[in-house]
């Protein structure tokens, strides 16, 4: 039999790792009011190691400071902090199936309200309000859309994105049953594209944190993709409740394609609508 005896050093390494972690994410609460203590703990060591690179330390104890003490080093952070990866009509079938399925029933409701939660830099929202004008619905439409990150809020709220990136999203706008062109929702502008400004008009964007805020309006539809994955399974159930409280009776919650309502606390709020696509309705 092994006797027990002191911890290899690689797992030592991992513990002390985890702890700066831990130490540095109830700073950034206590100093900046940002909650990432309920985030995915193999993501963010990824990411954290990713900042200490950036910022040339060898132990990510030595940010501490910095990100206590300078605004401007938090803010940057941020950036290692939330993931900003998106694209527009990203995942085609999970649109399709809000096209062919869930948008035949909101249509029945004289005024619609849509939370996109997380929204990054607006590809989804921006998706969302060129889906709802191909159907007629836009008009009677506020879409809300929030996230954490105010630089990516205000690249959202730009509508403008690089001319490299405007390829992938013809392709996916089509693949997403699209009624006509993409480039029929934008025009050229600043070296890239700008999405059409009366798309805009119906889109409210607006700070809101899923680990600390509560619900502001009630809404018939939350969209929360690619969201959840980075959080612990606490913080995924602070979500999906909030979800819950904000949804009108029979209302419809569409997650990313690798997340789901399954195993968590509200499993029994929520039933498949289109199961494979990650659409719930309200039970
Ligand atoms: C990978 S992006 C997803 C973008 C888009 N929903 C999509 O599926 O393409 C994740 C977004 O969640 C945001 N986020 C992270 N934590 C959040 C929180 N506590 N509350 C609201 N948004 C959060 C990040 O800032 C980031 O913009």
């Amino acid at each position: 039999m092994r006797e027990p005896g002191p911890a290899p050093a690689a797992l030592q390494d991992e513990q002390l790792f985890d702890l700066e972690i831990r130490l540095l994410l109830e700073a950034v609460y206590q100093r900046w009011q940002h909650d990432f203590r309920d985030y995915a703990v193999s993501s963010l060591r990824r990411r954290m190691r990713q900042a200490m690179t950036h910022f040339g330390c060898e132990r990510l104890s030595q940010l501490q400071g910095r990100v206590l003490h300078e605004p401007e080093v938090f803010a940057q952070m941020l950036q290692f902090f939330t993931v900003q990866v998106s694209e527009m009509f990203r995942d085609p079938s999970y649109f399709r199936a809000l096209r062919e399925q869930v948008l035949p029933v909101l249509r029945t409701y004289p005024s619609l309200k849509i939370w996109v939660a997380g929204c990054s830099h607006g590809e989804e929202v921006w998706s969302l309000a060129i889906l709802l004008a191909e159907e007629g619905l836009l008009a009677r439409t506020i879409l809300y859309a929030t996230d954490i990150n105010a630089s990516a809020l205000q690249r959202a709220e730009s509508g403008i994105y690089p001319l490299d990136r405007v390829a992938g999203f013809s392709r996916n706008y089509l693949a997403a049953g699209g009624r006509g062109s993409l480039s029929d929702h934008y025009t050229s502008a600043y070296g890239g594209v700008a999405f059409d400004r009366r798309l805009k008009q119906q889109i409210v964007f607006a700070d809101h944190s899923l680990a600390t805020d509560s619900v502001f309006s009630e809404v018939h539809f939350v969209s929360c993709r690619n969201v959840l994955i980075y959080f612990n399974r606490a913080l995924q159930d602070r979500a999906l409740g909030l979800f819950n409280e904000a949804l009108v009776r029979r209302g419809f919650l569409g997650l990313g394609l690798r997340e789901t309502v399954q195993f968590s606390g509200h499993a029994a709020d929520f039933e498949a609508f289109v199961p494979d696509q990650r659409i719930y309705r309200k039970a």
